[in-house]
C-alpha cells in the first residue's frame, strides 16, 4: 500500500515533465507546448507524428486550423485554443484515446525563415484492462478475504483514504474511524509522510508539546474521541498534498490500527493581467501557516524551460541563484518571514514576461507550500493599412525623466531601430534597415513622449518592438511594448477582366542589388521573380506563365506592384511581394488579398441578353492569347 501511495505522489508532483501517461477510452488528453508565438511573423504550429504517414496529427495558422494534410486517424479528434497564436499555449486536445496513440509528438513551430522551436510530448495509453490484470483480480479476491479474515483476527487494518481539496479551503478533515471498541489508555499519532508528528493524543487529552512546529494551532481532533470511534483530524489551511498516517497504540506498545489519507491539494492558479509599460507587477503569495526560521522561498518561472528567477533564505535574498536576466528586477518584502507574505515585485514586466509562475516554499528541506501565478502582459497593438505615410508607435509616461537617460527601440529580431542618448538621436547606432525611417519628439523628456513614429511601414514592419529607457547608469528605468499590425490589403474584381494590379508601392530607398519576389501564400506558387535588374521567368509557376508584368525600372519609383493578366476564380487567394537583399535579409513585404469572382448570372431575361454578350467576348481573347 505504502508503495502506491508514494507512486501517486510521483506522479502528482511530476506533472511538469514532458511525457504524458493515459488510459484507453478517457476522454481527452492535452499535450503540453508553450511558445511566445505573438511575435512570430505569419507563425504555423504543427502538431505531428514522425513514425505516421502524412505525419501531420494538427496544424494550425493565423487563419485558423488548416487539415487538410492531417492523418485520417485524427480526423475530428484534435483541437487547440482559439487563441492558441495570441497567447502562446500551443497544447493539443486529443480526444477519445486509443491505444494506437501511444507516441512521440511533436510541435513545432515555424514561420517564413524556418523552424523556430521543436518540442516533443510522449505519450503513453494504456490499457484499461490488461489481461494479467483480470487474473490479478480473482487473485486479489482470495487476498482480500484472507486479509479481512487477519483484520478480524488481529484488529489491526490499514487502508489508503483519498481527500481532494482546493488550496484555499480553510480546513480539510482527513477522516479515520473505527467501529473497534478502544479503551481510554490508547496513544493516536497523526504524523505526516516525513514522520513529523502533525497531532498527538494520549490519555484522553491532545499533547500539543509533541507536535511538530508546522502544525501547531492547525489541528484539531474530538472531544471526546473514544467514544463515538472517530479519530479523524481537522487540518486547518492544507497547503500542500501529502500523505497522513493515523496510527493507534495500545498501552503497551503495539499497533492496534494504521490508516493512511492521501491529501490532495489542488494547486489554484491566480491569474494577474497588466497593461504593457507599468513600472512593475506583482506576483501573489501568501502563506497562512506558522512558518519557523529555516524557509526558502524560490520562485521560478515556467515557460518552455524552467528559470529561477529569485530564491531567498530567512529573509536574505540569495542573489547569485537567480537567473540573469531578473538581476535587479525582483524584489520581495523585508520582513516576509514575519508577514508570510512571499510575493514578488517584477520591475519592467514586458510580453516576453507572460507566462506561468511557482512560488515554492521550503522549509526542513520539504515542500509544505507551493502556489502558482499566471501572469499575461498585454502588449499594445497599433494597426495601420498598407502604404500609410506613417505609423506612431506610443510610449506616454508621467515618470520624471532627467536628461541623463538612454532610449533604445527594438524589434523582436533583435535589430536595433532607434536609440536616443543625452538629449540626441543616434543613427549611426541604428540597424540600416531603420535609417531615415524613424523619429522621436525632438524634446521628448519635457513632455515624457517617448512614442517612436515610424515610416512607410510595410508587412515586413509587423513586430512587437520594445522600448527600454535606462537610467545614467544602466538601470532600466522604464520598458513598453508595442505591438504593430499592417492590414492585408483587399483587390476584388471579376473574372473577364484584361489584368488586375495587385498593388505595391514603397517609398524610401531600396538597396540596388535586391531580389524581389511575387508568390502566392496559400499554394506557395511562385508568380513572378524580378533580380538584377531582370526578370525571371524561369523561376515562375508555370499557372503564371506570361500572365505577369512588373514596372520596367521598377526600383526607381518604388512601384513594385505586379499586373496579373486574364485573372481566374482559381487566381483567388493572397499574395505576398517579398524584397530580399544582402544574405536574405527581408527589407519590404506586402500582402494583398486578391478575390477573382464569377460572373454575376443576371436572372432578368431582357438583361441576360445583353450580358451574355460582353460576357463572352474576353473568352475567345483568353483563348487567343494563351495560344
Ligand atoms: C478537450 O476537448 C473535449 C472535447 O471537445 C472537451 O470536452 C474538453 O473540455 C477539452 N479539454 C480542454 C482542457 O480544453
Amino acid at each position: 500500500m505504502k508503495m502506491l501511495v508514494v507512486f501517486v505522489i510521483l506522479l502528482h508532483v511530476s506533472q511538469h515533465a514532458s511525457a504524458v501517461e493515459v488510459v484507453e477510452g478517457d476522454h481527452f488528453v492535452l499535450l503540453p507546448c508553450e511558445f511566445p508565438t505573438f511575435d512570430l511573423d505569419e507563425p504555423t504550429v504543427v502538431w505531428s507524428r514522425s513514425d505516421l504517414s502524412p505525419s501531420t496529427v494538427h496544424q494550425r495558422q493565423l487563419e485558423g486550423d488548416e487539415l487538410t494534410e492531417q492523418n485520417q486517424r485524427y480526423s475530428g479528434r484534435t483541437s487547440m485554443k482559439t487563441d492558441a497564436l495570441d497567447t502562446g499555449d500551443l497544447s493539443l486536445n486529443l480526444t477519445n484515446l486509443q491505444l494506437s496513440d501511444s507516441a512521440t509528438y511533436t510541435c513545432s513551430i515555424r514561420n517564413f525563415r524556418g523552424l523556430r522551436r521543436r518540442s516533443e510530448v510522449q505519450l503513453q495509453v494504456k490499457e484499461r484492462f490488461p489481461s494479467w490484470a483480470k487474473g490479478l483480480l480473482g487473485l486479489l479476491v482470495v487476498v482480500l478475504v484472507a486479509v479481512g479474515l487477519l483484520v478480524h483476527f488481529r484488529q489491526c487494518f490499514m487502508s489508503v483514504y483519498k481527500v481532494e481539496v482546493d488550496s484555499e479551503v480553510e480546513s480539510v478533515q482527513l477522516p479515520c474511524r473505527t467501529i473497534v471498541h478502544l479503551f481510554k489508555d490508547v496513544r493516536v499519532e497523526w504524523t505526516d509522510r516525513c514522520n513529523r508528528k502533525v497531532h498527538v493524543y494520549e490519555n484522553g487529552s491532545d499533547q500539543p508539546e509533541e507536535q511538530n512546529q508546522v502544525y501547531i494551532d492547525r489541528t484539531e481532533m474530538k472531544k471526546d474521541l473514544l467514544r463515538p470511534g472517530d479519530l479523524s483530524l481537522t487540518l486547518k489551511y492544507p497547503t500542500l498534498s501529502y500523505t497522513y498516517t493515523c496510527t493507534v497504540y495500545s498501552r503497551e506498545g503495539n499497533i492496534l490500527m494504521e490508516k493512511e489519507v492521501l491529501l490532495q491539494v489542488k494547486v489554484q492558479q491566480v491569474e494577474v493581467k497588466v497593461e504593457g509599460g507599468v513600472e512593475s507587477v506583482q506576483l501573489p503569495c501568501q502563506s497562512r501557516v506558522h512558518l519557523p526560521e529555516d524557509v526558502t522561498v524560490v520562485w521560478k518561472f515556467c515557460q518552455s524551460k524552467t528559470t529561477t528567477i529569485h530564491v531567498n533564505h530567512n529573509g536574505c535574498d540569495q542573489r547569485d541563484q537567480q537567473h540573469e536576466f531578473y538581476r535587479d528586477r525582483t524584489e520581495m518584502n523585508e520582513d516576509l518571514l514575519r508577514t508570510g507574505d512571499f510575493s514578488l515585485t517584477l520591475k519592467h514586466p514586458t510580453d516576453s514576461d507572460t507566462g506561468r509562475y511557482t512560488c515554492t516554499v521550503l522549509m526542513d528541506k520539504h515542500f509544505p507550500m507551493k502556489k502558482e501565478v499566471k501572469l499575461r502582459v498585454k502588449v499594445q497593438q497599433v494597426e495601420v493599412d498598407s502604404e500609410v505615410e506613417s505609423v506612431q508607435l506610443p510610449f506616454k509616461t508621467t515618470v520624471h525623466l532627467d536628461g541623463n537617460i538612454r532610449v533604445e527601440w527594438w524589434n523582436s529580431y533583435n535589430l536595433k531601430v532607434h536609440v536616443y542618448e543625452n538629449g540626441s538621436d543616434r543613427p549611426e547606432e541604428q540597424h540600416w534597415f531603420y535609417i531615415d525611417r524613424t523619429e522621436m519628439k525632438k524634446d521628448l523628456l519635457r513632455p515624457g513622449d517617448l512614442s517612436l513614429t515610424l515610416k512607410h511601414p510595410t508587412d515586413s514592419d509587423r513586430r512587437t518592438y520594445t522600448c527600454t529607457v535606462y537610467s545614467r547608469d544602466g538601470h532600466i528605468l522604464m520598458e513598453k511594448q508595442v505591438k504593430l499590425k499592417v492590414k492585408v490589403q483587399q483587390v476584388e474584381v471579376e473574372e473577364g477582366l484584361e489584368s488586375v494590379q495587385l498593388p505595391f508601392r514603397t517609398t524610401g530607398d531600396l538597396p540596388q542589388d535586391v531580389r524581389v519576389k511575387w508568390f502566392n501564400r496559400d499554394n506557395g506558387r511562385t508568380v513572378h521573380v524580378y533580380e538584377n535588374g531582370s526578370d525571371r521567368p524561369g523561376e515562375q509557376n508555370q499557372v503564371y506563365r506570361d500572365r505577369t508584368e512588373m514596372n520596367e525600372d521598377l526600383l526607381r519609383p518604388g512601384d513594385l506592384s505586379l499586373t496579373l493578366k486574364h485573372p481566374k476564380v482559381t487566381d483567388t487567394g493572397r499574395y505576398s511581394c517579398e524584397v530580399i537583399a544582402r544574405e536574405w535579409y527581408l527589407v519590404r513585404k506586402k500582402t494583398v488579398q486578391l478575390k477573382v469572382k464569377e460572373r454575376t448570372q443576371v436572372k432578368d431575361e431582357t438583361v441576360d441578353i445583353r450580358n451574355r454578350r460582353s460576357s463572352t467576348d474576353p473568352t475567345p481573347l483568353m483563348a487567343d492569347q494563351s495560344v
